[in-house]
């Protein structure tokens, strides 16, 4: 229901989620990623389990959640993408280039997000035709990145999955969709956890994600766990703020944000849950980073009773969860093209899904045929990561960080992020605000300093 006379009405024809629940659910559909289940099993493992848990919670609360409502907030006040929205608020500054980079940097983690969402497609189709056995994991592995053909034919597959999805639209496609999918994902989640806990020395997991050790804390965990937070809650590029311009005037965006933040982490523990009890009950290492979902896990989960159906389960909610995230990813430059070039959705998506093909095959084909090619001696899927994930999501996050806290005035934050003060929310939207005026800018200018190798803690 939106308000007569808000300043944030939605324009006519432009389309919107339909329910508040709905509303919450995508939003959750887009912090749901392999963030969850590849980055942060991988990170909590590397870095001494539940101490760099209890940092990534600090970061998130401290840091993820005020840049959330900011960018949630910034798209309901404008109702537009990510580059009319600063367009709109302040014409005529170069503020509408945060939008810019963040449609770039959408384009260009969805050139490595769309190949490691690939892999997990493939294994899909490999747990149900009995190809991954447990001595064997690694190898397969190998083969699955190696591949030329088929890893793009994978990859093609998550691409087109992603556009069938958000060519139908905001509410008929990419609302519909998630709501069902998001519960299913859930569902299969708890199977797994049941399973893996339930399973004899399953208690040394469970310690090592929730018992801190805080003598294993070093600066670099705070880093990265700040680092983490960012990429999890999809900040720093719009995707949170395209989100926020189809909620409704009626939607309260601090609610809606801290549900979020609070289902995300959920998952993230839960996925941490599934996986580290099995992890020390079968007397694997919980640090083998990147190689723990697509190697240790199979061969973990072939390793117990019914593994075959649990492993397949497994990644099937990992390929649910991925897919939401690539929603949000497309749906960025997909709204800017609509919006601003006033191309049809389908134009739109067709336009976008080309380039990120285009772009995808050199980060796919670079852990295969294309390996010995380096730009500042990384191949091109570690250099997308590098630039979107160390330099374009850090300068978004500071700029839209400095941008709410310093041009956009308080009074009308607090306003637009209380409903115009219809709801109670008016001093957890100040301090926010406040946040985000001194505390972010210096904690991402420090990440951001951090990824680029010139700082250290
Ligand atoms: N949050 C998703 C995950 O955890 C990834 C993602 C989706 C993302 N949209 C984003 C990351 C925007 C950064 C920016 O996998």
């Amino acid at each position: 229901m939106s308000q007569p006379n808000s300043p944030s009405q939605q324009p006519a024809g432009r389309d919107s989620f339909v329910t508040s629940l709905g509303a919450v659910v995508v939003t959750l559909g887009s912090a749901v990623g392999l963030g969850n289940i590849w980055k942060f099993p991988a990170l909590a493992g590397e870095n001494g389990g539940a101490a760099f848990v209890l940092l990534y919670l600090l970061c998130v609360a401290g840091v993820g959640l005020p840049v959330l409502i900011a960018e949630l907030l910034l798209g309901r006040h404008s109702r537009a993408n990510a580059v009319t929205t600063f367009r709109k608020l302040s014409p005529g500054k170069p503020w509408f280039l945060i939008g810019v980079s963040g449609v770039l940097a959408a384009v260009i983690i969805m050139t490595f997000y769309t190949d490691v969402a690939g892999w997990v497609y493939s294994y899909i189709f490999k747990s149900l035709t009995g190809q991954l056995s447990v001595e064997h994991t690694e190898a397969i592995f190998e083969q699955t990145i190696s591949s030329p053909v088929s890893s793009l034919l994978w990859q093609w597959l998550a691409l087109g999955t992603t556009a069938a999805v958000v060519i139908m639209g905001v509410s008929k496609g990419i609302e519909r969709v998630i709501k069902r999918l998001m519960p299913a994902l859930l569902l299969l989640l708890i199977i797994c956890d049941i399973r893996a806990i339930s399973l004899p020395g399953a208690k040394a997991g469970l310690e090592f994600l929730f018992q801190p050790d805080l003598s294993k804390l070093s600066g670099a965990a705070i880093l990265t766990a700040l680092g983490l937070a960012f990429f999890k809650l999809s900040l720093g590029m719009g995707t949170m703020l395209t989100y926020g311009s189809y909620m409704s005037d009626s939607q309260s965006i601090p609610a809606t944000a801290t549900r979020v933040v609070l289902a995300d982490t959920l998952v993230s523990l839960m996925a941490g849950m599934a996986i580290f009890p099995a992890v020390f009950a079968f007397g694997y290492e919980p640090t083998a980073g990147t190689g723990l979902l697509f190697m240790t896990i199979p061969a973990v989960f072939a390793s117990m009773p019914f593994g075959g159906l649990f492993t397949f389960l497994f990644f099937v909610l990992t390929a649910i969860a991925a897919t939401g995230a690539m929603i949000s990813l497309m749906e960025v430059p997909v709204a800017f093209i609509h919006e601003t070039l006033g191309w049809s959705r389908r134009k739109a998506v067709a336009l976008t899904v080309v380039v990120m093909a285009l772009l995808g095959l050199p980060a796919t084909l670079s852990t295969s045929v294309w390996s010995s090619y380096t730009v500042f001696g990384m191949t091109f899927f570690d250099l997308f990561d590098f630039f979107s994930s160390n330099i374009l999501l850090p300068l978004g996050g500071i700029g839209i960080a400095l941008y709410v806290g310093w041009v956009l005035r308080r009074d009308k934050f607090v306003q637009s992020g209380s409903n115009q003060g219809g709801l109670n929310n008016q001093r957890l939207v100040a301090t926010c605000h406040s946040l985000l005026r001194f505390v972010t800018p210096v904690a991402v200018t420090i990440i951001l300093l951090n990824g680029l190798g010139l700082f250290t803690l």
